[in-house]
């Protein structure tokens, strides 16, 4: 079926997290752009699955069966071409969860995480919430690329007792999605220094013209060892509000400590909308997915003609996954206090702040 991906969709009053949270997107008519989280229909194939469950009158505990996994095995498959294993897969309810469960199950306190700022904030909040070492490798630009700095991340390795990374890819919110070269540099440092990661891959799917996702895991035997990698189909078919993920590990040790740091925190249940929309959209969803790329694709293209007619002083950063624009102030020449106080009141647009995701977004600013 066509999709209509420019139908206006009111969802004020619907206990929406974008437009409900602040009473400024109610009254002032502020355009909320600050959360990765789409304002189209949901998939129909999947709309009617739940529909589907939601007439069924009772609602007790839901049950991950088996299909839960092959159905993971089967689109990591198909869409980026990795092979894995339906026993490799286990459940969280969300990114942010698993990434915690990851950190309380593979670090002891004191223990360095390492994160690559400018990044998704809740990484760093995660960390210091479970009062581990928070290291960071700033990313850099060369070229007018965001890019991986090797040699400070070997330095920390080596110095700063470092015993797991979160690995951003497709990065949110500077849009990289890396490739296989840099990866590989990447995980030969952490093979060497015996660090583990956790590969956050939730905008996997979200991948622009002329660039292929390569899930970290799948670059060698050694590396999916030492991995856990965490999907799901909640960005690309906007079910956040579903809360249900996949995380992929081959290394049982690590997928059976990551599995009771879920139990302890008592969130192995998962939640019966949740699983029917994740399997619905993994088994049905290519068909609206080819379509919401194409219409990214124009999105973005319409986007950088606009910052570059109209909107000269502002740079985009080049957009290569995700449906995120990162981009530089510094010519407006604000302060960062001033330029919230801008783009809230003068531009009507409720964005998220350079600075959130570590000082290099500060540096933005003017
Ligand atoms: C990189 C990244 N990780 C995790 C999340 C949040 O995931 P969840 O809602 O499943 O915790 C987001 C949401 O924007 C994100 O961009």
């Amino acid at each position: 079926m066509n999709y209509n991906f420019n139908q206006v969709i009111p969802r004020i009053g619907t206990s929406c997290g974008k437009w409900d949270s602040k009473e400024v997107y109610r009254t002032k008519q502020v355009i909320p752009m600050w959360v990765a989280d789409m304002d189209f229909p949901v998939a129909e194939p999947i709309m009617k699955c739940i529909r589907k469950r939601a007439e069924h009158p009772v609602m007790g505990y839901a049950h991950r069966g088996k299909d839960f996994s092959e159905i993971t095995s089967q689109w990591m498959e198909k869409r980026h071409g990795w092979y894995i294993e339906p026993g490799w897969v286990t459940f969280s309810p969300g990114m942010v969860p698993a990434i915690s469960a990851a950190i309380q199950a593979l670090t002891k306190p004191g223990e360095g995480v390492l994160i690559q700022p400018p990044v998704y904030y809740p990484f760093s909040g995660t960390v210091n919430a479970c009062k581990r070492k928070l290291v960071e490798n700033p990313l850099k630009v060369s070229e007018g690329k965001y890019r991986m700095d090797y040699e400070d991340l070997e330095a920390k390795f080596k110095t700063e007792n470092v015993r797991l990374m979160i690995l951003c890819n497709p990065h949110n919110p500077v849009g990289r999605v890396y490739t296989k070269e840099e990866l590989w540099k990447l995980g030969e440092l952490c093979l060497k220094y015996n660090v583990l990661i956790f590969s956050d891959e939730i905008h996997s799917d979200l991948i622009l013209k002329g660039h292929r996702h390569t899930p970290l895991a799948s670059l060698s035997g050694e590396l999916s060892q030492i991995t856990l990698t965490g999907v799901t189909p909640s960005k690309t078919f906007n079910l956040a509000g579903l809360q249900t993920s996949a995380v992929i590990c081959k290394n049982q040790k690590l997928r059976r400590d990551f599995d009771s740091a879920i139990r302890m925190n008592g969130i192995q249940f998962p939640n019966i909308f949740g699983l029917e929309a994740f399997k619905s959209a993994y088994t049905e969803g290519q068909d609206y997915l080819e379509q919401l790329l194409v219409y990214l694709e124009s999105n973005y293209t319409y986007c950088k003609r606009f910052f570059a007619q109209r909107l000269k002083p502002l740079r985009t950063t080049e957009l290569e996954g995700t449906y995120l624009l990162w981009f530089d102030c510094r010519e407006l020449q604000m302060d960062c206090e001033k330029l919230d106080g801008f783009m809230l009141n003068q531009a009507h647009l409720g964005l998220d702040s350079g600075y959130l995701f570590g000082n290099q977004g500060r540096d933005l600013c003017g």
